[in-house]
């Protein structure tokens, strides 16, 4: 979704702002065209030097030493979208106020682009009245808020006032540039850790034919998105194509076996682990170099069992939260008795025969079991709403009461 959109990257003066680098560096990444926008006190804690390097272009410091006679508006013009990470108190103020007495507030007024802004404070400027009413004043005016977090902050204090990570940037850019309304995002998975697995594996037969299933990857990719706008560190693995956003580290696999080494290799470091992928059950033995040939006669194919990802993770002594997905035709008693006799925290199972239900479709119509063979059926719902709702059951049931 990035790929060739203009970004306006605005920098104000805070400590945070050395995280501005790393974000120009993911919007680069992403595909994204970036231009910089500092204000002075920005350059006490960042080099311009640095923003020019990971940009291709220097920043724009002042209104004065510009070749062009006029940065703000050309910039403002330029944008497809405006992000402000840091936001100090100060550029918040003056954000809500129309105050523009530097080049970033001028330029923030001078687009029509979407907003992006990430307050970076103290907590007691954060909590203040002031700071409080002009953010209300920034929403009002369809400007998309996006943190701040509690933890470290300057000088060894803690509370809220941190400065999200780029990667929830990210994903709040992404949906200011689809079009959606103003919120202030709710981050509840910062500092989650999560890996998610996706689509259907693939299984040789031989170098040109494969084994394997209808999954499209569409849940896991959503249930991964959803993760990373709400703040989680997210990994997806997936055999299916990742989704277009890119605040979700992807790792491209094939087979069962790739599928099983790049999730237990990762999986003892994260907190929550999500297996939507339709995982190969069997696999071809004895796969050769050469295609099988029709005038050589009906081939046989000896098949032997693949790992069972799941069953390893649920096996760890440490593990992390553990969802299963469970792909069933007719009949749900056998996501039930996967839920209780797997070793998961909570399965999601579905019906894939349904109309609307399951493979390559854009709803979906799921069963929650737990482990003790609870179940919660919610309605034919898209994607997207069954990974949100997903993700708010997991923070409700990794925090009692
Ligand atoms: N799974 C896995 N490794 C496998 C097969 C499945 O990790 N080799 C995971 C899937 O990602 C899913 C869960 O296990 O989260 C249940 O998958 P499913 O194929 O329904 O389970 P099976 O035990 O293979 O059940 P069935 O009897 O229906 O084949």
């Amino acid at each position: 979704m990035l790929a060739g959109r203009r970004i306006v990257l605005g920098v104000s003066g805070g400590v945070a702002a050395y995280k501005a680098a790393y974000l120009a560096r993911r919007l680069v990444e992403a595909g994204a065209v970036v231009r910089a926008v500092m204000t002075q006190s920005a350059g006490q804690f960042l080099g311009a030097q640095t923003l020019a390097a990971i940009t291709g272009e220097h920043p724009v410091e002042d209104f004065w030493d510009e070749v062009e006679v006029s940065p703000h508006t050309d910039l403002g013009q330029w944008a497809d979208a405006m992000v402000i990470a840091p936001a100090t108190a100060a550029t918040i103020a003056k954000l809500a106020t129309g105050l523009s007495d530097n080049v970033l507030i001028a330029t923030a007024l001078a687009t029509e682009a979407p907003l992006v802004v990430a307050p970076a404070m103290h907590t007691e400027m954060w909590e203040n009245a002031a700071t409080q009413r002009n953010v209300e004043t920034l929403l009002a005016d369809g400007v998309m808020i996006v943190g701040p977090l509690s933890g470290a902050l300057a000088g060894g204090d803690t509370g809220p006032g941190r400065m999200v990570e780029p990667e929830a940037i990210v994903a709040a850019l992404e949906e200011a540039l689809a079009g959606a309304p103003a919120r202030a995002r709710v981050l509840d998975l910062a500092g989650y850790k999560v890996l998610v697995t996706a689509g259907g594996t693939r299984e040789p037969i031989d170098p040109v034919r494969f084994i394997g299933n209808r999954s499209s990857g569409k849940m896991g990719n959503a249930i991964a998105a959803e993760a990373a706008s709400r703040g989680a560190q997210v990994t997806l693995i997936t055999a299916a194509a990742p989704p277009s956003g890119s605040a979700v580290d992807v790792v491209s696999v094939e087979t069962a076996q790739q599928m099983a080494d790049a999730t237990w290799s990762r999986v003892a470091d994260v907190d929550v682990a999500i297996l939507a992928a339709a995982v190969a059950d069997f696999r071809p033995t004895g796969v050769g170099d050469s295609k099988l040939r029709r005038g050589d006669g009906l081939p046989v194919i000896d098949i032997e069992p693949t790992p069972d990802i799941l069953a390893g993770i649920a096996a760890m002594e440490n593990r992390p939260y553990l969802v299963g997905f469970a792909a069933e035709t007719g009949s749900l008693e056998g996501a039930r008795r996967k839920a209780t006799e797997k070793g998961v925290d909570l399965l999601v199972g579905n019906d894939v025969s349904r109309a609307g239900s399951g493979f390559a479709t854009d709803t979906n119509e799921v069963t929650i079991y737990t482990s003790s063979g609870e179940s919660d059926s919610w309605p034919l719902l898209s994607k997207p709403e069954v990974a949100r709702r997903l993700w708010d059951r997991i923070l409700e049931d990794r925090t009692p009461g």
